[in-house]
């Protein structure tokens, strides 16, 4: 088959699950990763076929699509922050939105990191793919721990680090059992504590799309419905004291839940708790200053 007639097929077979130009970036992804074509390569090649391994491999990613599996677990790999990341069903697929949480760390910790003069301790709790924790070691004079719950997340999050260069610490741990988290000697005096915990609640999951809903790993992504701020209570009371003074708290935030979140963390005594919204309106990711006392 020609590559304009593969695209066709990608249009035509997954016109009912996606828009057409969905489809279409679908199918140059796919030949990225399995051809190594770009999609300039594709247009100027597009009456020519793919080597018969590599079409088979194509149409084998189409099958997978038509069930709604994530196109990113099948190519097993994406990008956040501009980086490449290994994905794999024990880690949820890093989203845009975690990016904004990111750049504004980034943006701040260059002050701060100026203001130091020395290396900032940063940890990130519930690291997942470790996205967060690895695009703060790449862009920061850091040192960097990672905690997750996940043996098998922790595996990939390694090979993140393996992949992007850089050291990150990477721990099991309970993030709702504090007392866990301090058998780390190291758990002490952070200049930054970053989560983006499991917040979607049980009555939101209505509102998920299917390739979501069945194919990421449901420990990454909900709470129960009458404790949905556990993560956030847990890992602000634990931030009380493994922050410095003038140390940061920043979270990644379910959207319905801004003012709750925000009067739980001023409630426990954190100052200047400041709330934004996400590039499409929802309010997504929150900033508090540490005052306690060492
Ligand atoms: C929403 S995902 C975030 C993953 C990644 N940080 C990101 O932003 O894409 C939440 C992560 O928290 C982890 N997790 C769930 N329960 C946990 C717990 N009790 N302690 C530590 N990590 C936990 C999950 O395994 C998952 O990797």
């Amino acid at each position: 088959m020609t590559l304009d007639g593969l695209r066709q097929r990608f249009v035509d077979d997954l016109r009912l699950d996606y828009p057409e130009e969905e489809a279409r970036n679908f199918f140059y992804r796919c030949c990225e990763s399995y051809a190594d074509m770009s999609r300039i390569d594709v247009s100027l090649n597009r009456n020519d076929s793919l080597p018969k391994e590599q079409e088979t491999r194509v149409l084998n990613a189409l099958d997978r699509l038509k069930t709604h599996e994530p196109l990113q677990y099948i190519l097993g790999e994406t990008e956040f922050y501009g980086l490449p990341f290994k994905v794999n069903p024990a880690v949820l697929i890093p989203r845009p939105e975690t990016e904004e949480l990111v750049e504004w760390i980034i943006n701040d910790s260059r002050q701060v990191s100026i203001a130091v003069g020395s290396k900032l301790k940063i940890l990130d709790i519930g690291t997942g793919s470790g996205c967060i924790a690895i695009s703060l070691a790449k862009s920061l004079d850091a040192e960097v721990f990672a905690v997750d719950i996940s043996a098998e997340a922790l595996q990939t999050a390694r090979q993140n680090a393996k992949l992007n260069e850089v050291e990150v610490t990477f721990i099991k741990g309970d993030a709702l059992n504090p007392e866990d988290l301090f058998k780390n000697s190291d758990f002490a005096e952070f200049d930054i504590v970053v989560s983006n915990p499991p917040y979607v609640r049980e009555l939101e999951k209505a509102e998920i799309q299917p390739n979501v809903l069945d194919n990421e790993p449901h420990t990454a992504l909900f709470v129960p419905d009458e404790d949905a701020l556990k993560f956030y209570k847990s890992i602000a009371e634990f931030a009380t004291k493994a922050l410095k003074k003038d140390g940061l708290l920043y979270y990644e935030i379910n959207q319905y839940l801004g003012v709750e979140t925000v009067r739980l963390i001023a409630g426990l005594g954190f100052a200047e708790v400041e709330l934004r919204k996400d590039i499409f309106g929802n309010d997504r990711m929150i900033k508090a200053v540490s005052r306690f006392e060492k």
